[in-house]
């Protein structure tokens, strides 16, 4: 309930992701905020202005010129009125309006008018999405301070692949409270770090050594600790989700990248090592394509990687003071969590079991056990957003006890 007396102005713009903007409007509610929508002449052919006033519970305005409207709430008020504007779906048109500033519907005319931060969710078929046009445009909406959420890469409603399909509701909702600095804000002024993803190491130009990690309960954290109020740096390897709202993401490919970016974001007050770093890399990287050979596969000699947890647990100088590790097990996950905490010299270890069965790598769920040196404490199943919320609650509070030793 972070959104509790905030006010949304949701533009619900004509493309076939409009059904989704039902949901964020559910979403908004459920997180305690009120929302009032507007709903373009095109968006009206996707969803009608009684869903959207039956969930928003506030009455739908569409047109510029209707005079009862206006008499009752007029578009500069409108715009005003809100704590925030967000556009879900951004359809092309609408963002080509906004980055020329046209004001030629009761939409165009509000985003025009307003003084709030505005949040754009893009949704279309991948190639309006590529053309220079929409690509331009969304370049100006940068610069003028619009903060763009996706779109997100997938199968398109019309059949074809790529980036384009909108936001997620609750991702959206996210968003939203990052941007409003709602709920309470344990983190405010401190720099958390955070690593996600897994990485990739070269064999040749061509391939690779890489795991299963999607990077999603590395970027769940990221947004979690952003919206507890902290300055956020994640440090991702190669994921197919996009860098979350108001966080700096650095992206790397290798271990070896991902310790020099992580020693490059120090000092931070916390780091959190959630990325599934590959523990060897090949001892010699292939300048060209390894060629199959009558002689059978090439022999990789494999050498090990920077262990990116343990050197900044044994730091002498800007060791956050909170250093957490993860650890990813198939089997024994407490005793190789409590062996890996002795060993890497961090503050918590955060276990959980990413065996066959278990559907975490790639998953929505996770089952966490933090392993520190006063004991266990185990969670139930959570989401990967859940488990990310109430882990930052618990870094708060662990920071602040220390701080206060
Ligand atoms: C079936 C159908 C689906 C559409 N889907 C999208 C879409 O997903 N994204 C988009 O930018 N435009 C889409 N369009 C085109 C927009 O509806 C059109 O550009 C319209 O003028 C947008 O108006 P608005 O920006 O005022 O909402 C679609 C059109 C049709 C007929």
């Amino acid at each position: 309930m972070s959104l509790i007396g905030k006010r949304v102005l949701l533009i619900i713009g004509g493309g076939i992701a409009a059904y989704k903007a039902l949901e964020l409007i559910r979403e908004i509610a459920k997180r305690g905020g009120a929302v009032r929508c507007i709903l373009t002449r095109a968006g009206a052919e996707f969803v009608t202005p009684l869903s959207v006033g039956s969930l928003s519970g506030e009455k739908v305005f569409t047109d510029l010129f209707s005079l009862t409207d206006e008499a009752e709430m007029g578009h500069i008020e409108l715009s005003r009125s809100a704590d925030i504007v967000v556009v879900a779906p951004a359809t092309a048109d609408l963002m080509a309006k906004m980055a020329h500033g046209l004001a030629n519907d009761l939409a165009s005319t509000s985003l025009l008018a307003t003084d709030k931060q505005v949040l754009v969710a893009p949704a279309m078929n991948v190639r309006m999405w590529q053309h220079a046009a929409t690509q331009r445009n969304l370049a100006t909406l940068q610069q003028d301070g619009v903060t763009v959420i996706g779109p997100n890469d997938g199968v398109m409603a019309c059949g074809e692949y790529g980036p384009g399909r909108m936001a997620e509701p609750s991702v959206i909702a996210d968003a939203i409270e990052t941007t409003l600095g709602s709920g309470s804000q344990p983190l405010h002024g401190r720099h958390i770090l955070v690593t996600s993803g897994p990485t990739h190491e070269p064999i040749d130009p061509v391939r690779y050594i890489a795991n299963r990690s999607s990077g999603k309960q590395g970027h769940a954290i990221a947004v979690a600790a952003a919206r507890a109020g902290a300055q956020v740096t994640l440090v991702s390897g190669p994921v197919a989700i996009p860098d979350p709202v108001g966080v700096t993401t650095v992206h790397v490919e290798t271990a070896a990248e991902m310790l020099a970016a992580v020693e490059r974001s120090l000092p931070a007050d916390i780091a959190v090592f959630c990325a599934a770093v590959a523990d060897w890399r090949v001892e010699a990287q292939s300048v060209d394509k390894l060629k199959k050979t009558e002689t059978g596969p090439p022999a990789l000699a494999l050498t090990p990687n920077p262990d990116i947890l343990s050197t900044i647990a044994h730091r002498t100088t800007d060791r956050p003071a909170l250093v957490i590790g993860f650890a990813a097990e198939t089997t024994h996950v407490l005793d190789y969590a409590r062996s890996k905490l002795d060993s890497k010299g961090c503050d918590l270890i955060i276990a959980n079991d990413v065996g066959g069965d278990s559907g975490v790598m790639g998953g929505d769920l996770n089952t966490v056990h933090l392993v520190s040196k006063t004991g266990v404490d185990s969670w139930p199943r959570l989401s990967k957003a859940e488990v990310a919320e109430r882990l930052v609650a618990d870094f708060a509070v662990r920071l602040d006890a220390g701080s206060r030793k």
